[in-house]
């Protein structure tokens, strides 16, 4: 009997992280495997596997399909097209993320709203409607960062407590609508929240991450940062001063988006089954579990 292909799925991925992500993939794959690129933009996606199929290091071309983790639509579109053309999910890399730039004029509440919503509630929403494709043993690598990790410890010891004890993804939802809450009132440090809406996002994604990983059984689902990379992200193009210093620190203690993609490839297809135990749930930096 044939056996079944691999199947790997990364969001986000036209550039930056998750296209060096797909990059991996397809380079390291069984010949056989199925490796999907998302992007919510079909001609930065399309760009994106153009630029790959020049690559001659690839065993596998990847396959682009539209998808935007904050239209509920495209995700159950997604979600249908990957059940009929493929069946199963063997591992998803959740990569596309937001951040605002150092100089954006947005009032906070605003910025609060919309990186919570894409980086909190649109990777839960991939994660809960792919899930029961997920294959036996097929592994969830949801891309946080250390900003997640830094909120945390910024925030009120009650808070910091409230935040890890929530066990299920209502809870977690109702602290984060908090934190948008006290942002659009102003008062969101006084409440004993981090002032990063980013990291509170991300803090949000390494508990999301914990919580699927006790619910779901026969996967292992895992959260990762990728290092300081240089990427539009973090490196934003703009040439600010703070921009350049970001760009200058991933030479001495950063990545490239190549290097950072890295920790989530290995997690999502190098790791053995066998380190599972150790791995499930867990934030990991470098290949190393951090918390
Ligand atoms: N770079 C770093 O130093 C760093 C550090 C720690 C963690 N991270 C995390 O690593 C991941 C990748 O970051 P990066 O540095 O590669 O950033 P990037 O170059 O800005 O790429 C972000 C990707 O996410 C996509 N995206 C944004 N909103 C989306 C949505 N609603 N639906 C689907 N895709 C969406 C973007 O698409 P568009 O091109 O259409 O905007 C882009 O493809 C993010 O989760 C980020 O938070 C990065």
């Amino acid at each position: 009997m044939a056996s079944v292909p691999f199947v790997a799925i990364v969001t986000g991925a036209n550039k930056g992280i998750g296209l060096e992500c797909v990059r991996r993939l397809c380079a390291s794959a069984n010949p056989s495997a199925k490796v999907v690129l998302t992007s919510r933009n079909v001609d930065l996606g399309k760009a994106a596997v153009s630029e790959l199929e020049k690559d001659a290091s690839l065993k596998v071309l990847p396959i682009f399909h539209e998808l935007d983790i904050t239209k509920v639509q495209s995700i159950n579109a997604f979600s249908t097209w990957v059940s009929q053309e493929l069946g199963g999910v063997d591992a998803l890399i959740n990569n596309a993320g937001f951040s605002y730039k150092m100089t954006a004029t947005e009032p906070f509440e605003i910025q609060a709203r919309n990186t919570i919503d894409i980086n909190y509630y649109g990777t839960k929403k991939v994660c809960q409607t792919l899930l029961p494709l997920m294959r036996e043993r097929g592994r969830i690598v949801n891309i946080s960062s250390s900003a997640g990790e830094n909120a945390l410890s910024s925030m009120s010891v009650d808070t910091k407590a409230r935040f890890l004890a929530c066990n299920n993804t209502e809870m977690l939802d109702t602290i984060l609508e908090e934190f948008v809450s006290a942002a659009e009132a102003g008062d969101h440090k006084e409440k004993g929240f981090a002032g990063s809406a980013y990291g509170m996002s991300k803090a949000g994604v390494t508990q999301l991450t914990r919580i699927l990983s006790v619910e779901a059984s026969n996967i292992m689902v895992v959260s990762c940062c990728p290092g300081l990379c240089r990427t539009d992200m973090a490196v934003r193009k703009d040439w600010s001063p703070v921009s350049i210093i970001f760009w200058l620190a991933t030479f001495l203690v950063g990545h490239s988006a190549h290097g950072g993609a890295d920790t989530p490839v290995w997690l999502a297809h190098d790791l053995s089954w066998e380190e599972r135990s150790s791995f499930n749930g867990k934030f990991v930096r470098e290949r190393v579990v951090r918390s």
